[in-house]
């Protein structure tokens, strides 16, 4: 039966105090008080009729590129406006503090964002991918491309179509970001199942636990009976999985689990 809470408990700040390999898979939600929209969140500007999820698809891609081309280039200019908030800062701590004692916190992310690396953190994985690479349509080379030059802050007017593929000529760029029905990075999911399988403490920070295959790994703890801790001001489709759940903003709560570490 999972125990919720608004703030860490006694229990919760035990876990932290003993735990040397902890595993932390994190969503949107983490990025939220950086100014990221979430997923479930609504859209503005010229995606306002859409959801996020309506445009993280190749058929969204294959019907209107430049929609989907520029609301990924959007979002790279705001992830680039914003900084890493407290929740980024301290699980880059947490993990600097355990592998200094020969431990290791290791950071599985769905978001395609930078804030975990900008704070500081190694990422093991990026399960969806990174809004910052590009790659061809056709032949798959990746590419470089300039910065966007949008205001993060204020969605474009309009419109820019992708450009087409120096190397192969025929395809377009499209970014190299996991679509819904993609099959995710093997080496990254793998690698995400063997940290999950080793923790002694595993953490899930700011996701709704709808998106599979993701959202099946703390399954993989629950197996093993490791301690799992949901870290979300809602319920969500995981919380009943969960030891216990802390209801409330990842930058408050990692950073009192943090300094119950200390
Ligand atoms: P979602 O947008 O589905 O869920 C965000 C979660 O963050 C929700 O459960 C919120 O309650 C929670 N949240 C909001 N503010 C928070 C805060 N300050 N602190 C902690 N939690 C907070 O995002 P994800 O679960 O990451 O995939 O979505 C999973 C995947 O679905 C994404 O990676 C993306 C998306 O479609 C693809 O594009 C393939």
């Amino acid at each position: 039966m999972v125990k919720e809470s608004e703030a860490i408990t006694d229990d919760v700040a035990e876990l932290v105090t003993s735990a040397h390999r902890v595993a932390v898979l994190t969503g949107a939600g983490i990025s939220a008080e950086s100014g990221v929209p979430t997923f479930r969140e609504a859209q503005t500007g010229l995606w306002e009729r859409f959801s996020a999820e309506d445009l993280a698809t190749v058929e969204a891609f294959e019907n209107d590129p430049a929609l989907v081309w520029t609301w990924y280039r959007w979002r790279q200019s705001l992830i680039q406006a914003v900084e890493p908030n407290p929740g980024h800062a301290a699980l880059a701590d947490w993990q600097a503090r355990l592998r200094a004692r020969q431990g290791e916190l290791s950071i599985i992310t769905q978001n395609v964002d930078d804030l975990h690396e900008r704070a500081g953190a190694e990422v093991l994985g990026h399960l969806h991918g990174s809004i910052f690479t590009h790659r061809c349509v056709d032949c798959a080379e990746p590419a470089e491309l300039p910065a966007p030059q949008y205001n993060g802050f204020e969605p474009p007017a309009e419109s820019e179509h992708p450009p087409p593929c120096a190397v192969c000529g025929h395809g377009v760029l499209r970014p190299n970001v996991v679509w819904f029905a993609e099959m995710l990075p093997a080496e990254a999911f793998e690698d995400a199942s063997a940290a999950i399988r080793s923790a002694d403490l595993v953490l899930v920070v700011g996701t709704s636990g709808i998106v599979q295959p993701a959202a099946s790994l703390p399954l993989l703890a629950m197996e093993r009976r490791t301690p799992l801790v949901e870290v979300n001001p809602e319920p969500t489709e995981l919380t009943e999985v969960m030891d216990y759940s802390l209801r409330g903003p990842s930058g408050t709560l990692l950073a009192q689990m943090v300094q119950a570490s200390r």
